[in-house]
Order: C-alpha cells, then sequence, then structure tokens
C-alpha cells in the first residue's frame, strides 16, 4: 500500500488536471467581452460616385490582409446596417421601415460577435480559434476581420414565418453588403461578398436560433 502522503500528491495531481481541462474547456466555448465601437465616420471620404466607380471585390489571389481600425469597422458596419437620420432610419431600406430582417456578425482570428446596431457596439458571442470554422478558403482565414450576414426574421413577424421572410433577408444583405463595399472603396479596404461559406460551422461557432441562416459572409482587408 503506498504512503498517505503519495496518495495525497496523486490526488492533488489529479485534480489540477481536472480543474485545468475544465477551465480550458470554458475559455474555448466562453463568449468573448463586448467591445464599445467608436463612432462611425459619416462625413468626409471619398465621393459616392467615385466610390461607385471604383468598387471591386478584393481578388481570391491578392486578398489583402491589413489590419482594420475599430473606427473603420464601426463606420463599415454602420455603413451596412446602421441607423441614419438621427436614429429614426436605417442605411438599407427596410420593408415597412422595421428593424432589418438580417444581422451582421463580426468574426475576427479568435472571437466573434454581434452587431448592435442601436448601442454601436459588438457583443461577444464566442472566442477561440472560430475563424477555421466558417470558412474553408485560405484567403478569408487569413483576413483580419469576416462579416457573416445572418437571416433573423423575427422583427417581420407574421411575415418572417412565411419562405418569404428569408426571401426579403436575402434582399436585404445585398443591400447590406453593397453599402459596406461602398464604404470599404472610401477606407482603401478590399471587400468581397461570397456565398461559400461553411455553413454548419457558422451555426455552431455563432450558435445561431433555429430559423437563423447565414446567407453570406465579407472577408475585409486593408490594402
Ligand atoms: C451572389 C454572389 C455570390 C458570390 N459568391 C462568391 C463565392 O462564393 N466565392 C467567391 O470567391 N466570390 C463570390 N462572389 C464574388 C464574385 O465572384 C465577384 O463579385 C465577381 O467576380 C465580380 O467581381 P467584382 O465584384 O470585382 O465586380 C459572389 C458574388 C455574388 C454577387
Amino acid at each position: 500500500m503506498p504512503p498517505l502522503r503519495e496518495v495525497f500528491f496523486l490526488k492533488c495531481v489529479k485534480n489540477l488536471i481536472f480543474c485545468a481541462i475544465c477551465l480550458c474547456v470554458f475559455v474555448s466555448t466562453a463568449a468573448s467581452a463586448d467591445i464599445n465601437l467608436p463612432k462611425p465616420l459619416k462625413s468626409g471620404g471619398m465621393g459616392v460616385f467615385s466610390a461607385i466607380e471604383n468598387r471591386a471585390s478584393g481578388t481570391r489571389g491578392a486578398f489583402p490582409a491589413g489590419a482594420i481600425s475599430d473606427e473603420e469597422l464601426s463606420t463599415i458596419l454602420w455603413a451596412a446596417a446602421g441607423k441614419n437620420r438621427n436614429g429614426d432610419g436605417w442605411t438599407v431600406p427596410t420593408a415597412g421601415g422595421l428593424s432589418p430582417y438580417a444581422v451582421v456578425y463580426v468574426v475576427m482570428k479568435d472571437s466573434a460577435y454581434l452587431y448592435d446596431p442601436e448601442a454601436n457596439k459588438l457583443i461577444g458571442v464566442t472566442n477561440g480559434n472560430v475563424i477555421n470554422n466558417v470558412t474553408n478558403d485560405n484567403f478569408v482565414k487569413k483576413a483580419p476581420v469576416v462579416l457573416v450576414f445572418v437571416s433573423s426574421t423575427d422583427s417581420l413577424g407574421a411575415m418572417g414565418k412565411l419562405n418569404e421572410g428569408n426571401a426579403l433577408a436575402y434582399n436585404i444583405t445585398g443591400a447590406m453588403a453593397q453599402n459596406a463595399y461602398l464604404a470599404c472603396e472610401s477606407l482603401k479596404i478590399s471587400a468581397r461578398y461570397m456565398v461559400s461559406m461553411n455553413a454548419d460551422g457558422v451555426n455552431k461557432v455563432l450558435k445561431l436560433k433555429k430559423g437563423h441562416i447565414p446567407v453570406a459572409i465579407l472577408p475585409l482587408g486593408k490594402r
């Protein structure tokens, strides 16, 4: 029979290993802390006609991976899905002026957030190596920020329960992405609208509710 001290020592080691495993599991599934975004830029920049003239998707072969500042991210998110007209309207047209029926998630290398347009903040969803779950494309994995547009038809009420609810969500995602492209052009940031993604991975890491469907992703990178 081993001496009592040895048994006690082994028990301590076992407990420590158990705690370390629990901590790892907790850290890898915990939500990232929320981030308050700086105010978006609402004036200056490139004229809208020049932005329309110059807009182009970043190429798959040479997609830039430059960092994007919080102010730039705030500006792109605001352009895509924010409030305008002193908080009375949305930057994209919505059916009946309702809240947008697609929401925007922000995936970074090791964290993911939901954009809250009313509070201009990022609500932490998860951390860990999320980017590898969202896409199989290497150039997307290297992008500092990937926006994920997800249908969220709750604000449509009864209309959202019909099939047209998701059709409307696809529709508004196009408007959001185009606004984001134009803001990106003004900020010298490349974007690429993509329907190819790992939808199961997106569902898992963003913990999407039933009926919320990933529509498209938009990797971003500073040129
Ligand atoms: C509905 C839609 C789906 C797209 N899906 C993908 C995609 O899955 N993968 C990709 O690399 N590009 C995708 N693209 C980007 C287009 O390939 C790109 O916009 C096209 O080459 C035209 O280039 P431009 O945006 O510079 O004009 C998609 C674009 C649209 C409009």
